[in-house]
């Protein structure tokens, strides 16, 4: 048995890049996105950091406003409509997680469905679900680039998810369906987990606890596609056992490097995307 092939989330992010910088020379003007953060959570602040740089690399104008961690709900909302009204802003970001007092589902709901860069609008993920979207969600989206860089063809496919958060597990489902996989989606309450992973062609983890995925769970021959980013001892490391499992596996994406940077340059093709629906509308 071969090693497995290491997806480069690195290498196919710069492909898709190198096409965004061509893009925005184009526009008759720079996109702008503001990312909206609430309070010091060190996650967060490192996010924030990558999306702000990253589209600075491309050429796309980024500002961030930062909240205190005590801002009342109505307060958040008041900033979020004063940027959906703004005409020079195209993309809008709230960070997450947001701090307990505030409720995640109303904030998300007034980000305007022509400004929501990260598809976390209920109009936008509805869309998504009924096969005619407006917007991608980021990481779905570079969980499907990476599968595809070693499978061209899914039809068929069983795929295992793991995790059914609002950003990963769930959205990832309506994308896998339109590419004919069967999907099951695995969460804590799942009785026997490795049922369906043994089974799986595809086993995508975004569960929040590493090495979480051993080889003894697996198919031969599976893509393993891990989303996973926990700090161990100051080292960034994934759910799945990678040593281990890419001994099995046909494809796996590493941490870092894998899924990662796709999702960051997912997100500034949204912005590019949002900015020409609004600004520069194709003829067609
Ligand atoms: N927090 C962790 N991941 C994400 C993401 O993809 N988007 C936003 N807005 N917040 C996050």
């Amino acid at each position: 048995m071969t090693s497995a092939k290491i997806i480069d989330g690195t290498f196919l992010a710069k492909e898709i890049l190198e096409k965004l910088e061509k893009d925005v020379k184009s526009l008759k003007r720079v996109p702008s996105f503001v990312v909206v953060k609430v309070g010091c959570n060190t996650a967060s602040e490192i996010y924030v950091r990558n999306k702000l740089r990253k589209a600075e690399e491309i050429g796309i104008k980024g500002n961030k406003i930062e909240c205190s961690e005590d801002i009342s709900q109505e307060d958040l909302i008041t900033i979020i409509e004063k940027l959906n009204r703004d005409s020079a802003v195209d993309g809008i970001i709230v960070q997450l997680p947001l701090p307990k007092h505030i409720d995640e589902n109303i904030i998300l709901e007034k980000v305007a469905p022509e400004k929501d860069a990260d598809c976390l609008n209920p109009k936008n993920i509805g869309r998504v679900m009924l096969g005619n979207p407006f917007v991608l969600p980021c990481t779905p989206q570079g969980i499907l680039t990476a599968i595809k860089s070693v499978r061209k063809e899914l039809t068929g496919n069983s795929v295992a998810i793991i995790g059914r958060s609002n950003i990963v597990g769930k959205p990832l489902v309506p994308l896998l369906l339109k590419e004919d996989c069967t999907v099951s989606v695995l969460h804590s309450k799942t009785p026997d987990l490795t049922k369906y992973t043994r089974k799986a062609d595809i086993v995508i983890v975004a569960a929040g606890a590493p090495k979480f995925i051993t080889e003894t769970i697996i198919k031969e021959g599976a893509i393993v596609i891990d989303v996973g980013i926990n700090r161990i001892d100051g080292k960034i490391v994934g759910d799945v056992d990678f040593e281990r499992v890419k001994e099995k596996a046909f494809a796996i994406t590493p941490v870092p490097k894998g899924i990662g940077p796709l999702t960051v340059i997912y997100l500034m093709k949204n912005i590019v995307d949002l900015y020409k629906k609004q600004h520069e509308p194709s003829e067609s």
